[in-house]
């Protein structure tokens, strides 16, 4: 998935630096016998890798579709029979389209007669995308399914409806024309299944309390960088995973995600929130990715990590994110920092 702040593209980065860092602390137990926690997991892409390595990870994000992908990735371990799952995949790729909450919402020819009209999605694939999402949820209740398929086909919905999204990238705004990828007939791709440990868990909270409640040995941390809140640039991927029938507003049909606005998009209180999380954290080793644009400077971050042990830093160029082009005037890349601190 196209993901503000998705460190797919730097994950070898991370991978080498964490690596390095254990190295440098003579840190001799194996993966296997480590607890990894990817607690702003967004698309899941860090503790997937992680998984592969061989920790037991601890993942979790305050957006319920990213929590549905990483519940797929990282708590399905060898759990799915994979040719049951190609049967109700191709099952639901024959569906015939239904006019459902996101056809009457989010596309052009549901919106008709609306004081909105809204082009998200073709008429084609939010019908595809009702439908689909639908019978997910009747398989579900009617037992046909388990949770373990529920996790997997949801998933694998979001993310192939996101590949036929009508937006320049985030979901804050729609073109006004179809643009070629969102004509196209969605189909739904299966998302891989990962075999790895079983002692995996996935969370969907709000990461200054789950901080609390969990422990282990490498603590990772992502959060967003900037003020723009997650939970409404995604807004059609929650209600595509909640697909709760929310009350809607605006031009962009935004939904109510009161409840899900981060203090980590806030200037006033980021700082404030990421002390008490490096307080809370029970982790031995603890990372942070940030950049040299982010809401926190680096010598705040550093002052606060300081604190509680050694410190280090890594960093890396990184191409920036383009999510529209009323951002082009800035630079091409920018300096992402890993932050590192051994806690005492
Ligand atoms: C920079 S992205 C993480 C990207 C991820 N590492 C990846 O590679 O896909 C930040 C994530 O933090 C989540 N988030 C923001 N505030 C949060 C909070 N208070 N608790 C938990 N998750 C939060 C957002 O929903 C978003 O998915």
């Amino acid at each position: 998935m196209n993901y503000i702040g998705s460190k797919y593209s730097i994950i070898d980065f991370l991978e080498v630096s964490i690596d390095k860092t254990l190295k440098l602390c003579k840190e001799n137990r194996k993966p296997s016998e480590m607890v990894f926690a990817d607690l702003f997991a967004g698309t899941g892409v860090v503790s997937g890798s992680f998984k592969k390595q061989g920790y037991s990870i601890i993942a979790n994000d305050i957006q319920y579709y990213s929590y549905v992908i990483t519940k797929h990735m990282i708590e399905n371990n060898g759990n799915l029979d994979e040719e049951r799952c190609n049967q109700l995949i191709d099952e639901l790729n024959n569906l015939d389209g239904v006019e459902g909450f996101i056809y009457k919402n989010y596309s052009y020819g549901g919106t008709e007669g609306q004081e909105f009209r809204r082009m998200y999605f073709s008429d084609y694939n939010a019908k595809k995308c009702d439908a689909i999402r639908k019978t997910i949820e009747k398989w579900f209740k009617d037992g046909k399914i388990n949770e373990n398929e529920y996790f997997f086909l949801l998933g694998s919905l979001i993310n192939s409806i996101d590949k036929c999204a009508n937006t320049a990238s985030v979901y804050g705004a729609f073109l006004k024309q179809l643009k070629k990828s969102a004509s196209k007939q969605m189909e739904l791709v299966p998302l891989p299944i990962m075999h790895g440990k079983v002692d995996c868990k996935v969370y969907n909270e709000d990461i200054s309390k789950l901080i609390k409640n969990v422990s282990g040995d490498i603590l990772y941390l992502d959060p967003p960088y900037n003020a723009r809140q997650y939970c409404s640039n995604y807004h059609l991927l929650e209600t595509i995973a909640r697909y709760d029938n929310p009350v809607i507003k605006g031009k962009t049909g935004l939904r109510d995600y009161s409840e899900q606005k981060s203090v980590f998009c806030m200037k006033d209180k980021v700082a404030e929130a990421f002390a008490e999380l490096i307080k809370n954290a029970k982790f031995k080793y603890i990372f942070l990715s940030y950049n040299n644009e982010g809401l926190m400077s680096f010598e705040t971050i550093e002052k606060i990590m300081k604190k509680y042990g050694k410190y280090k830093v890594y960093m890396q160029q990184h191409r920036r994110f383009k999510a529209d082009n009323a951002r082009d005037c800035k630079a091409d890349s920018t300096i992402e920092y890993l932050h590192c601190l051994i806690k005492e």
